[in-house]
This record gives structure tokens, C-alpha cells and sequence, in this order.
């Protein structure tokens, strides 16, 4: 098969390590890829937004399988677009159209579904400049710390968090008047959630399901968990305080029922849900979902799943994910990111890397913001590299 991945970041560099395993490949691209994923693929420099230009690719390149990696394709309709092309009616896409990503497009619609759908999650209110006044009243009643949420995609900067009854009131306003445009003409307000927080995956092909292995993402830049919040700067697998007891409640109380919900509103989803949970005193609750892998846990589910994963993602297309099982390595995992000074500040970019070999077989070293200039290896983002262990 000849496989397209969209995306170019560090999950995107480990979907082409782990795709380049498979004996069922004969040709892979990455499309705009990074300076790792050339290691196993060629890159195509195109702009993710232009989706005549993907399709233009997926044809000229006979592409078999397009994997979308990143949400903003995805909530922008990419799979509605090329399932809507008469000459790639054969093309597998793994990824849900644009119904399905609005469980990540818009924090308001997967509120609402969750409420129909009896998931765990907390109380919320929806809120608009037309009812802002409820808004506040809403804070008035409401204890610290407030949680406002900007409706639509943000970059991951559209959750703000404060103690402050007068800054909750002041973040509520500025949204409403177009902070992160119109990711927020609509916010979210919930209530506080306390517990410790895990990224559960799975991958579906509209009926059937498997969950993947179960990470944690670290999102604070310093040592100890301490300092601002960033994209991520590690990740752990398995969980250690996430049991089977917690995985049963995870299946039966928001996995399944995401899915049937999913099927009473006629949305056919195929591709990746990441359901992030947070423990809450051994019961578990929705903070988000996403339509799409996460990014620093990718790097180290990916490592753990034996089975060949361009064939599990093959059985997704053909909707019979119910005649594999999942074969996992038990071994723990863990992913430090390597971040240019600054981040998740402002940096500089186009630094000299150079890299060792990995000392031991166990040891991956996954690109996220690297490029090769004139046959030399540069910084090109924030999150530059992972290293990725097992032990
Ligand atoms: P989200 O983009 O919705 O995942 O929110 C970003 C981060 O904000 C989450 O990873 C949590 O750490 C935190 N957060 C979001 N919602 C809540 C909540 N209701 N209670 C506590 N923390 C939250
Ligand atoms: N690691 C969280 C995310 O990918 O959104």
C-alpha cells in the first residue's frame, strides 16, 4: 500500500516509524513532515488547509491510505472533501469527517453530547454575548477555581483557569469579544474538576473498537511538574494508578456510550477518539475529547502496540476491527521533550542539532520541530525532539 500522513509533528514522525515496520507498505509520504519522518518516507511541503493540493497529492502519488494526524484538517471537513472526489471513491481515510470532529471542533456540542449520553463530565454552561449576564451570574454561584473554555479550536490556549471571581468575570468578556475570534463567540464555563488527569485512545471503525495503551502527558514546562503549561513536554505508558477496575468503568461509562451516542446522531466515525479523563476519587470523568491521536502520548503508545499498525488501521477501513485483538508490550514507556530555550515563550529557531546514535535498541529519538537545511540537521519549533525509552 502506498500511505499518506498528514501532519508534522513528533506523534506524526512515530506514526512513520511505526507504519515504516509494516510489511504492507510500498510507498510512504509525509506530508508536510519534519526532518525525522524523512528518515522513513518522503516529504511533501504542502499547506494543510489547501485541500485541493492534498487531493491533488493522494492522486498523483496513488495513495491507498491517507492517516490525518492533526484536529484542524479534520474539524475543516478534509474527509468530506476527498469522499466527496468520484476518482478516489477507493481511498481509505482514517480520520472522521466533519460531523465526527466536532466532538474536539467545538467544546459546546461534546458537552451537550455527553449530557445526552449520561457521560461523566462536569456541569457547564453555555454561554454567549447574548446571555452573558447569566454568565455572570453563573460565576457568582459557582466556588474557585473557575474553568472558562473558549467553544472552538484555540491551539490548546483556549482554556483559561483562574481563582479570581473579578478575572473569571474579565476572561468571560474578553472571549466573548473575539480574543481567540471565533473559537470564541461562544465560552464554556464548567465547574472544577479534582483529580489527576490520563489520555485514553481508541480506534474505531464505526462499530466495532480497540483501546490502545494508556498514556499520561505531562504539559508543564520545568522540573516537578512546575511553571507554565505547554503542548507537552513528556508522556508515561501504561499508567500506573489507572487499573483494570478503572478501565472497566472507562468502557462502560464513556467509551461505549460515546459510541452509541455517536450512532444515534447518524455520524459515521472511523479514526482515532482520545477520550481525556481525569480520576476523580476512583471514578472517571470527560475533560475533553479529541477527534485525533495526542501529542507527546503518540510517542509512546505507538511502541507499545505489537501488531503490525497499518494492517489494524486497514481492519478499521473494512470495519471488521472485531476479528483482531491488540497484542501490547507490558513494558513501561517514557518520552522526554527536548524544547529550544524560551519555549513555550518566545525562541529562536534554525539552531545546529546534531544528534548520537541511540545507545540502546529500546531507545527512539522522535523529531517534532527539525529540519534539514543544505545536508544539516536545524531547529525549526518549540518542541524540537523526543526521547523515547523503555525501562
Ligand atoms: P482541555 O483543552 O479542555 O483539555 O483543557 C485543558 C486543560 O485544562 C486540561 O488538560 C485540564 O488540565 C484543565 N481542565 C479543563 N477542564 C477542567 C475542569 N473542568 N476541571 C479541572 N481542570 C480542567
Ligand atoms: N497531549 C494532549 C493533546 O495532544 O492534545
Amino acid at each position: 500500500m502506498n500511505v499518506l500522513i498528514l501532519g508534522s509533528g513528533a506523534r506524526e514522525h512515530a506514526f512513520a516509524w511505526k507504519i515504516a515496520q509494516s510489511p504492507m507498505l510500498t510507498k510512504l509520504f509525509i506530508a508536510p513532515g519534519n526532518a525525522g519522518t524523512a528518515l522513513h518516507g518522503t516529504n511533501f511541503d504542502i499547506d494543510l488547509n489547501d485541500f485541493d493540493a492534498i487531493g491533488q497529492l493522494i492522486k498523483d502519488q496513488k495513495i491507498d491510505l491517507l492517516l490525518i494526524g492533526p484536529e484542524n484538517p479534520l474539524v475543516q471537513g478534509l474527509r468530506d472533501e476527498l469522499q466527496a472526489d468520484t476518482e478516489l471513491t477507493d481511498l481509505i481515510i482514517i480520520g472522521p469527517d466533519r460531523a465526527g470532529a466536532q466532538l474536539e471542533g467545538s467544546k459546546a456540542y461534546a458537552k451537550h453530547f455527553m449530557t445526552e449520553n449520561r457521560i461523566p463530565t462536569a456541569d457547564f454552561y453555555e454561554i454567549t454575548k447574548q446571555n452573558i449576564d447569566q454568565g455572570f451570574d453563573a460565576l457568582d454561584q459557582m466556588k474557585a477555581p473557575y474553568v472558562l473554555k473558549a467553544d472552538g479550536l484555540a491551539a490548546g490556549k483556549g482554556v483559561i483557569i483562574t481563582e479570581d471571581l473579578n478575572e473569571a468575570k474579565s476572561i468571560l468578556k474578553n472571549m466573548l469579544q473575539g480574543q481567540f475570534v471565533d473559537a470564541s463567540q461562544c465560552v464554556v464555563i464548567e465547574s472544577f474538576l479534582e483529580g489527576i488527569e490520563f489520555s485514553v485512545f481508541a480506534l474505531t471503525d464505526g462499530i466495532n473498537y480497540l483501546i490502545l495503551p494508556v498514556a499520561k502527558d505531562y504539559k508543564r514546562i520545568g522540573e516537578g511538574d512546575t511553571g507554565p503549561n505547554t503542548g507537552g513536554m513528556g508522556a508515561v505508558s501504561p499508567v500506573p494508578f489507572v487499573d483494570q477496575k478503572m478501565m472497566d468503568k472507562v468502557t462502560k461509562r464513556i467509551i461505549q456510550p460515546t459510541l452509541q451516542g455517536l450512532k444515534k446522531r447518524n455520524i459515521f466515525y472511523q479514526g482515532f477518539i482520545f477520550f481525556g479523563l481525569i480520576n476523580c476519587g476512583g471514578d472517571p470523568f470527560v475533560i475533553e475529547y479529541n477527534c485525533r491521536m495526542g501529542d507527546p502520548e503518540t510517542q509512546v503508545v505507538l511502541p507499545r502496540i505489537k501488531n503490525d499498525f497499518l494492517d489494524l488501521l486497514v481492519h478499521s477501513a473494512q470495519q471488521n476491527l472485531h476479528t483482531v485483538s491488540i497484542d501490547i508490550d507490558p513494558r513501561f514507556l517514557s518520552n522526554v521533550v527536548l524544547a529550544s530555550q524560551g519555549y513555550p515563550a518566545a525562541y529562536t529557531k534554525n539552531k545546529i542539532i546534531s544528534l548520537p546514535t541511540p545507545p540502546h535498541l529500546d531507545t527512539i529519538i522522535i523529531h517534532a520541530g527539525t529540519k534539514m537545511d543544505e545536508n544539516q540537521l536545524r531547529t525549526q519549533g518549540g518542541r524540537v525532539l523526543s526521547c523515547c525509552a523503555f525501562g
